[in-house]
């Protein structure tokens, strides 16, 4: 079998070595150079260039590089194969630091004292909440919400989930799909997307949302932290809300057009920390032998883990 590692139109030669790794003996070749197509069985793609996967006439599944999948979704040409998603503990302990730091960088004020240092103050805040005083409401209680719900519950924070279908997670309140949705928001002060991007979360979070969210907390105000997607927020409404204080606070880690654009309001909008869709990365390697497992897998027969459901669209 050969695996076809496609990074959009680039040559990764870091990806391919580390599927050389996991993959001993086996053929693996970078879509950047020459292959025969009809030697290709797997596909390990990130953007790959619309239509290509369809020219491959033995694949047998396609593997995203990273938990996310919409890359794929929007090619209305992939073939009707398994579609599988990357679910690791290593890109999961990722996510669950970045929701973890942001959300004590808020509870302790972490902005603030960095502001005041740069200026030579010393204020102290003898008004201090503690985390179990602060009510965090994560949008996507799937693989990485649940892991950053059970961080945040060690940290003492007061979590509650939401997502599409009713589930039980041992001590979460988990809220479920439009019904549940305004009860969830009136309970949150730091609102935490971990959605996937599909047609019925894009635009998400928007003015209307931010207003159901809670505003008695300890917080002061509501804080919005995104590391799902960029579509799933209108930016305009984001920048707005920061500016009118209808959001105390944001982070965001993911745009609707990434490399964020030199002239997008979100650089200067106030309150707001960015960071680079980094969250969460796929390693290399840990990513290599998650999919090879899952090659082991179908070649035993077995079906692999994690598949899309393609008309969820995640
Ligand atoms: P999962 O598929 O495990 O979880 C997705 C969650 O979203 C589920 O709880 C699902 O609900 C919920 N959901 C989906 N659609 C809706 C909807 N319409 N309404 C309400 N809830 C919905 O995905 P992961 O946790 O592994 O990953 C989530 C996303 O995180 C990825 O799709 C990707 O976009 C993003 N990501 C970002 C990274 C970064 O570095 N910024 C890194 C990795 C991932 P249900 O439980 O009912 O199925
Ligand atoms: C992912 C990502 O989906 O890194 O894994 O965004």
């Amino acid at each position: 079998m050969t695996l076809l590692v496609s990074v959009g139109e680039w040559s990764v030669p870091h990806w391919v070595e580390a599927f050389r790794r996991a993959l001993p003996g086996r053929s693996v070749v970078d879509a950047a150079d020459a292959f025969r197509p009809d030697a290709i069985r797997y596909v390990a793609a990130w953007q790959p260039v619309r239509g290509s996967l369809a020219r491959l006439p033995n694949l047998r599944a396609i593997f995203s590089l990273g938990a996310g999948v919409d890359h794929l979704m929007g090619d209305p040409d992939l073939p009707d194969l398994p579609v599988v998603r990357v679910a690791t503990d290593d890109l999961t302990r990722r996510m669950s630091e970045w929701v973890v730091l942001h959300c004590l960088a808020i509870l302790r004020q972490y902005d603030r004292y960095g502001r005041q240092q740069a200026v030579g103050v010393w204020e102290d805040d003898r008004d201090q909440p503690a985390a179990a005083e602060v009510r965090v409401g994560i949008m996507g209680i799937g693989v990485l919400g649940q892991d950053a719900a059970l961080k945040l519950r060690t940290m003492g924070f007061d979590v509650a989930g939401w997502g599409r279908s009713a589930k039980s997670v041992p001590g979460l309140p988990v809220f479920a799909g439009a019904a549940g949705l305004d009860a969830f928001l009136a309970r949150t002060d730091i609102l935490v997307a971990l959605l996937p991007l599909t047609p019925e979360t894009r635009g998400l979070l928007n003015a209307a949302l931010f207003r159901r969210l809670a505003r008695d907390g300890r917080l002061g105000g509501p804080f919005l932290l995104n590391a799902g997607r960029g579509g799933l927020q209108v930016e305009a409404d984001v920048v707005a809300a920061l500016v009118d204080g209808a959001l105390k606070g944001a982070v965001l880690d993911v745009f609707e057009t990434e490399p964020l654009p030199e002239n997008s309001a979100l650089w200067t909008a106030p309150n707001l920390t960015i960071t680079p869709h980094n969250a969460a990365m796929s390693a290399p390697d840990a990513t290599a032998r998650y999919i090879g497992e899952q090659i082991a897998r179908m070649e035993a027969g077995l079906p692999p883990e994690n598949v899309v459901d393609r008309h969820a669209g995640y």
